[in-house]
């Protein structure tokens, strides 16, 4: 079942927005239970290591960065980005240091976030991240990134944001409308769907759409798995990233990008340099308190799920069990040695 499986590590995912990780700073986090240090070293190249010492397997995380190591807080063991132990802060009784080394993670940073592969190093390169050639035009389109780490499996949020039947949660806000699914496929690890649907009608998010040059009444979505988005009528869209830290434990990344923002109130399209601020006032009025009621919602649903466990619910909607089972898949090609074969359950 969906809410049993992982996320093929085989995949990049992102652990940080760049902004919080200064030069000089260190984070830690998760990747299915597997502890990662992230840190940013005096040169601005960011590392991600296991998050633990060769030492005495304290984390790495409780300790500093200086110059361009990770250095552990109890005896001053010093790692580089590819976690090799390059000094030791005591004498070492004349042995060598040459070999002691932790786990390190292939990085990059793109789109004002931290990547991380956590799979086969080898496939790393050629394994490829999401394209979002809006964000890296010589003219960018306006966005606005959000990220929140919720107390839930990560299939909850795919749901989540892919599936229009909660506008009752957001009638307030009312960011998607009157959703009907008209379209539904699964082609490989990609379930696409278009729903007619009214979006951006609500008090507050209608002052910022430009509805005369966006088609608002129908929208596209992705679940290109591992990753999320949706595109309305090529001029609003969105991408969600999922990092499963543990079993119920989510960081989920959102980018919002739009080439359709306007003046609130006058109606009129957004100076360039304008659109900084209108995005973080988008993000404070609409943004983040609409994702705040899906998370407290999918935070509910991991207690109830963990409360009944064995009690299937009744899912009316056909795009919900079409992502469970390219999640489930996915995760048995990752479970499964690739040369064994399996009937299906
Ligand atoms: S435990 Fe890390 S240096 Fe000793
Ligand atoms: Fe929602």
């Amino acid at each position: 079942m969906a809410r049993a499986a992982g996320l093929h590590p085989d995949h990049w995912y992102p652990v940080a927005c760049s902004n919080r990780l200064r030069q000089g700073q260190v984070i830690e986090t998760k990747f299915l239970d597997r502890p990662i240090a992230v840190f940013r070293g005096a040169d601005g190249k960011v590392g991600a290591i296991e998050n633990r010492c060769a030492h005495r397997q304290l984390k790495l995380s409780l300790g500093a960065v200086q110059g361009c190591t990770l250095v552990c807080a109890y005896h001053g063991w010093a790692y580089d980005t590819s976690g090799r132990c390059v000094s030791v802060a005591h004498d070492t009784f004349g042995k060598s240091i040459d070999r002691i080394r932790v786990g390190s993670f292939p990085v990059r940073e793109r789109y004002g976030l931290i990547w991380i592969f956590p799979g086969a190093p080898a496939r790393a390169s050629q394994t490829p991240m999401p394209e979002i050639p809006e964000l890296e035009a010589p003219a960018p389109w306006a966005s606005v990134a959000a990220d929140f780490v919720w107390s839930s499996h990560f299939s909850m949020i795919i749901e989540n944001v892919s599936d229009f039947t909660h506008a009752h949660l957001h009638r307030k806000y009312r960011p998607f409308n009157d959703a009907k699914l008209i379209s539904l496929e699964t082609v490989g690890t990609q379930v696409r769907l278009t729903y007619d649907v009214l979006v951006g009608d609500g008090r507050i998010s209608k002052h910022f759409v430009d509805r005369t040059r966006t088609r608002v009444d129908r929208m596209d979505l992705c679940f290109e798995y591992p990753y999320q988005w949706s595109n309305t009528g090529d001029r609003i869209k969105h991408w969600c990233f999922v990092l499963p830290m543990d079993a119920r434990t989510t960081h989920a990344f959102f980018i919002f990008y739009f080439d359709a923002v306007q003046i609130p109130l006058l109606r009129r399209p957004m100076p360039r340099a304008l659109q900084g601020i209108l995005m973080r006032l988008a993000k404070r009025l609409l943004i983040t308190p609409l994702l705040s009621q899906d998370g407290q919602m999918v935070q509910a649903e991991q207690q109830a799920f963990e409360r009944y466990p064995d009690t299937a619910g009744h899912e009316l909607n056909p795009a919900v069990p079409a992502f469970q089972q390219v999640i489930i898949d996915q995760w048995r090609r990752h479970a499964m040695p690739a040369n064994v074969t399996h009937e299906p359950a």
